[in-house]
């Protein structure tokens, strides 16, 4: 399929969609889109998502944790770096296949994991497997997931990972995992910055809670507790999963590169640099600005990936330059899901494709192993 070609196509699948009601009137950056036109790139999707989705939906999906200055940073950090592209080199041939735990991908784009899908398209997980299937994409799996995990690793046709999150009863925490195996998730993150409930004033505002189970002791309990979030897990916990995981592990959540050490030496197959999509613990630095120091500790042991920020086929070059193997998307193909379903989750993952084979040609690297630090302006 020419992903070209979608444009049009995508447009005529739309079909009844009343754009002239859905285009919002402005956007934060960028050229203005005129009215009554399809999204031509994935900002111009947020807008669409934000008149579809019920207030609550909304806030759930764009919220950050407190003053929202980490969310706002991990784009801010992306623009702020420049490229410096190569010419007249050959890049009549593209290619962006990679392979990561002996598996191969078409291109180093996967869908993060995000739980509650339900809030955002009736069709939830599988119609968002759906596309991320069409699409040639891998997706990750929530352990929140509204729908069956195995309903989801159908749709997405043996393209799935999953996201665990450790349960405070271990037995549970151990059956997710072999349910995940069996269903044909062919790898595990397991994310550690979530050891209770994040401060998120939109969601207090709102008072809704996350789809987490509440503390069910009595007397007085943090708000910050809950049932399905374990406080006490640590490395030792990462090691006991990995005794009876028959896939790869990897860790999500990582900053400080003291703990991508620790990951290496603890045999974990891989690290996720992310700040949770700046939903979790507010002032940490952007993603991509914490992702250099990862990469010169890690030293090529294990394959780095990075999430948070990501919206342009730039900045994906940005992140692969500075040392990421994949990026990983949240709220860009939710912003997908919420206008168009599946084929709105296969359009943005197709327009961040085609983005990234642009800035590669531009950039003179016609492979992804051509996607060298060389490739940022130095004076970053
Ligand atoms: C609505 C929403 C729900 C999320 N739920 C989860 C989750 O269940 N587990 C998890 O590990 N990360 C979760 N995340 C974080 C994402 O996996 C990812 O780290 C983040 O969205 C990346 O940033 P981006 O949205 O800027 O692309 C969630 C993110 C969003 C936006």
């Amino acid at each position: 399929m020419r992903r070209r070609d979608l444009l049009t196509l995508f447009a005529g699948a739309l079909g009844p969609l009343p754009w002239s009601t859905l285009v919002a009137p402005a956007r934060a950056q960028g050229v203005q889109a005129p009215p009554n036109t399809p999204p031509v790139n994935v900002l111009e999707f947020e807008p669409l998502a934000r008149q579809r989705l019920a207030r609550a939906a909304w806030d759930y999906v764009a919220q950050g944790a407190a003053d929202e200055l980490t969310l706002r940073r991990n784009r801010e950090a992306f623009d702020a770096i420049q490229l410096k592209p190569r010419v007249l080199v050959d890049v009549s041939s593209l290619d962006t296949r990679l392979e990561l735990f002996r598996q191969r991908l078409e291109f180093p784009i996967l869908l993060a994991p995000v739980a509650a899908q339900g809030r955002i398209h009736a069709g939830a997980e599988p119609e968002a497997a759906r596309g991320a299937s069409a699409a040639g994409a891998t997706m990750v799996v929530s352990t929140f997931a509204s729908a069956k995990l195995e309903d989801v690793a159908r749709a997405a046709r043996g393209r799935v990972w999953f996201q665990l999150y450790v349960h405070r009863d271990r037995t549970v925490t151990r059956d997710l995992v072999q349910r995940a195996e069996a269903a044909g998730c062919t790898a595990l993150f397991v994310t550690v910055d979530a050891p209770v409930i994040p401060m998120r004033d939109r969601e207090k505002r709102l008072g809704v809670r996350p789809p987490y189970t509440g503390p069910s002791s009595g007397g007085r309990v943090s708000p910050i507790y809950a049932d399905a979030l374990d406080p006490t897990v640590t490395w030792e916990t990462l090691a006991w999963i990995r005794s009876f995981a028959k896939i790869p592990v990897l860790v999500k959540g990582i900053l400080a590169p003291e703990d991508a050490q620790r990951a290496v030496s603890e045999g974990l197959a891989g690290v996720l640099v992310s700040n949770h999509g700046g939903r979790n613990l507010d002032t940490t630095p952007a993603t991509i600005n914490a992702l250099p120091a990862v990469v010169e500790t890690v030293q090529g042991r294990i394959p780095i990936l990075l999430d948070g920020g990501i919206r342009r086929g730039t900045d994906i070059v940005k992140a692969l330059a500075l040392g990421a193997r994949a990026v990983l998307i949240g709220r860009p193909y939710l912003w997908g899901l919420a206008v168009d379903g599946a084929a709105g989750v296969q359009r943005v993952i197709d327009i961040l494709r085609d983005e990234l084979e642009a800035a590669m040609a531009l950039c003179g690297a016609p492979s992804l192993d051509r996607i060298t630090r060389q490739l940022v302006w130095p004076d970053r």
